[in-house]
């Protein structure tokens, strides 16, 4: 009798101890419950396979995230504004703990930046700076586009090419990219007595698309002696035209072209004289924003409008050194 009740007493100390957690068990449950949580992002991009500058930007968010160890949430509008607006909503309703914007349109944003702050969501905007007004974003990482232009407007006034005449070969339309950098050199050919002789957005900054636009202008008959392509894909599509149609361009030839973002390839091609300037739009934001969600979570105030550094490159002054160093 006494073994019995020896043994339910062990047996109800042993009962105890694992309720409790005993000792080892306990600590090493109570720090489980220690463990931070995964910060999840959300990522709202524009398109998958965009332009090697948006291969480049992907693969940046992709590669700091995952180091940062957050759990990364990405998704690809695809062309599709509307279709961003609800995946943007349904990142929301998921509870991501912050939501990173690459709008393809910088209007129409209101709603669901309005949803994300009240929900307790950081919105952070990325890359395009979208039309929302202060109280609906937590902050910004974006190219000044506007500023990329007038760079490369003031660099062509300074080429003094005698009777410019312009073929504008624009990005997606609507997107802050393409208004800021097709402001600049509308404004420039007003100020400068340029002649704008085409002015085109290319549907998703398409380097195809370029190419064939500048080969019917060509057919056309339509004479011009300056590209100035939003984008380096769209420069080697209307380079690439020129060459089928035996027009020299570049440093030593009949057209100057202007390039934007400054891709490694690119900067190849301004070192080789093909093309004249590339003006850098720099993708590179994964780590950018990753240093901004750690100032956030540590509760310190964060710049609300951060505007990334970015240089131009002329085929006069770029040497192989600048190329290689390039990162993306
Ligand atoms: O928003 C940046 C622009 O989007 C880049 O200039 C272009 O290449 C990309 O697709």
């Amino acid at each position: 009798m006494k073994k019995l009740i020896s043994s339910i007493l062990v047996l109800m100390l042993m009962l105890a101890l694992v309720a409790c957690g005993g000792n080892s068990a306990g600590s090493e449950g109570s720090e489980a419950s220690a463990e931070p949580s995964v910060i999840t992002v959300g990522v709202v991009q524009t398109n998958a396979n965009e332009s090697d500058w948006r291969t480049a930007n992907t693969k940046s968010f992709n590669e700091a995230f995952t180091e940062a160890g957050y759990e990364t949430k990405m998704v690809f509008g695809e062309g599709d504004h509307a279709k961003q607006i609800s995946q943007a909503q349904q990142l929301i309703q998921e509870e991501v703990d912050y939501l990173v914007v690459l709008g393809l349109q910088s209007a129409g944003w209101e709603d669901v930046a309005k949803a994300s702050m009240e929900a307790g969501i950081p919105f952070i905007m990325a890359d395009r700076k979208l039309e929302l007004p202060e109280d609906l974003y937590t902050a910004m990482v974006c190219s000044d586009f506007e500023a990329e232009g007038n760079k490369a407007v003031d660099w062509l006034k300074s080429q003094a090419i005698d009777d410019c005449k312009i073929v504008v070969l624009g990005g997606d339309t609507g997107s802050s990219a393409q208004l800021g950098r097709s402001k600049a050199i509308e404004d420039g050919a007003g100020a400068n007595g340029w002649d704008i002789v085409f002015n085109q957005n290319m549907k998703g900054w398409d380097e195809t698309l370029a190419k064939q636009a500048v080969a019917d202008l060509i057919a056309s008959g339509k004479e011009f002696n300056v590209v100035y392509a939003e984008n380096d894909n769209m420069a080697r599509g209307a380079c690439d035209a020129m060459d089928a149609a035996g027009i020299t361009y570049g440093k030593d030839g009949a057209v100057t072209v202007i390039a934007f973002d400054a891709n490694k390839w690119a900067l190849e091609k301004v070192l080789a004289g093909e093309f004249n300037l590339d003006v850098e739009c720099n993708p590179l934001h994964g780590p950018r924003i990753v240093k901004l969600i750690n100032s956030l979570e540590a509760g310190e105030t964060v710049e609300k409008n951060a505007y990334v550094d970015e240089e131009m490159f002329d085929c006069d002054t770029i040497t192989q050194e600048i190329v290689d160093a390039r990162t993306y």
